[in-house]
């Protein structure tokens, strides 16, 4: 089963956020007829994630950006992940969730808000033939979740949040090793500053800061998507994340000027390989 799907994923290299042509493809299992599959893809509106359903079809013609990230996070991931458990927030149509199962992932778990997604990642799964379960949970609740996991997978979401840190600090409390976060990060610019009062009791004095912010979208600003709410910088997302108890960082790998993809692990030793980001 791993050689299956890890055959399907296979690309060749290329270092830019955008993914490189496949170099080798792999049948599902349970592929359906080119026709049907063709169907199967027509009968939702819409597809945002890339995944191969048999007989030269895919749910999206075109390369897609989350091929990108897995180009980039692919060697940190070791092909083997010995049954670690992985939680994937946002799983859309299982993609990540998919790669961690081809990689001997044990209990995987997607959470995903959207009806359409989840039906998606239902459908991509079973052609996969994959044991993965998916769960119609807002991130907001991953506190109702009752299990640890070694992984999580939190590629894509954190600025859909409306509370992150909130939401950060649950996953970090079931994240039993390692996160991966990519997100939508504010460009690290030498003009940006905010005044803000700081300093110690009765020393506080306005000072401008360069970093640590994180910018609130009220609308649609972002994309045209109202379910865009926050962006963060760097700092900022690094703060969160020790803030949720993560301790250990790879460096910051940048896959656009304003897209961030970083590790970060509990301990020294993690299941990732934080130094392999590139
Ligand atoms: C930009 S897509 C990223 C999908 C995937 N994680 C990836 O990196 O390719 C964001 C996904 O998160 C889902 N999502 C957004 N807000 C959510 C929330 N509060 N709880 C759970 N899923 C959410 C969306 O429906 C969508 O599938």
């Amino acid at each position: 089963m791993a050689n299956r799907f890890s055959a399907m994923f296979t690309r060749g290299g290329d270092t830019s956020a955008s993914p490189p042509a496949a170099t080798r493809v792999a049948e599902p299992p349970n592929a359906p007829s080119r026709d049907e599959a063709l169907a199967l893809v027509r009968s939702f509106p819409y597809w945002y994630q890339r995944i191969y359903l048999g007989n030269g079809v895919y749910t999206i013609d075109q390369p897609a950006y989350h091929e990108g990230v897995w180009h980039h996070l692919e060697p940190s991931i070791p092909s083997n992940l010995l049954g670690a458990s992985v939680l994937d927030v946002g799983t859309n149509a299982g993609y990540f969730a998919l790669q961690m199962k081809a990689r001997q992932a044990g209990r995987v778990v997607g959470l995903e808000a959207l009806d359409d997604y989840l039906r998606q990642a239902e459908l991509c799964r079973r052609m996969w033939n994959a044991d993965i379960q998916y769960l119609p949970i807002d991130a907001h609740q991953v506190s109702s979740l009752t299990e640890e996991f070694d992984v999580v997978v939190f590629t894509g979401i954190l600025y859909h949040l409306k509370n992150p840190l909130q939401v950060l600090e649950d996953v970090g409390r079931i994240c039993r090793d390692a996160i991966v976060v990519e997100t939508e990060v504010l460009v690290d610019h030498p003009d940006t500053r905010v005044h803000v009062r700081q300093g110690p009791t009765n020393q506080t004095k306005v000072t401008a800061c360069t970093r640590g912010i994180m910018k609130f979208i009220e609308r649609d600003e972002l994309n045209g998507d109202g379910s865009n709410w926050w962006v963060p910088d760097t700092e900022c997302v690094l703060g969160m994340l020790r803030t949720a108890g993560f301790k250990y960082f790879s460096a910051p790998c940048y896959l656009t000027e304003s897209r961030l993809l970083l590790l970060a692990s509990k301990a020294s030793q993690s299941t990732l390989n934080l130094q392999a980001l590139r």
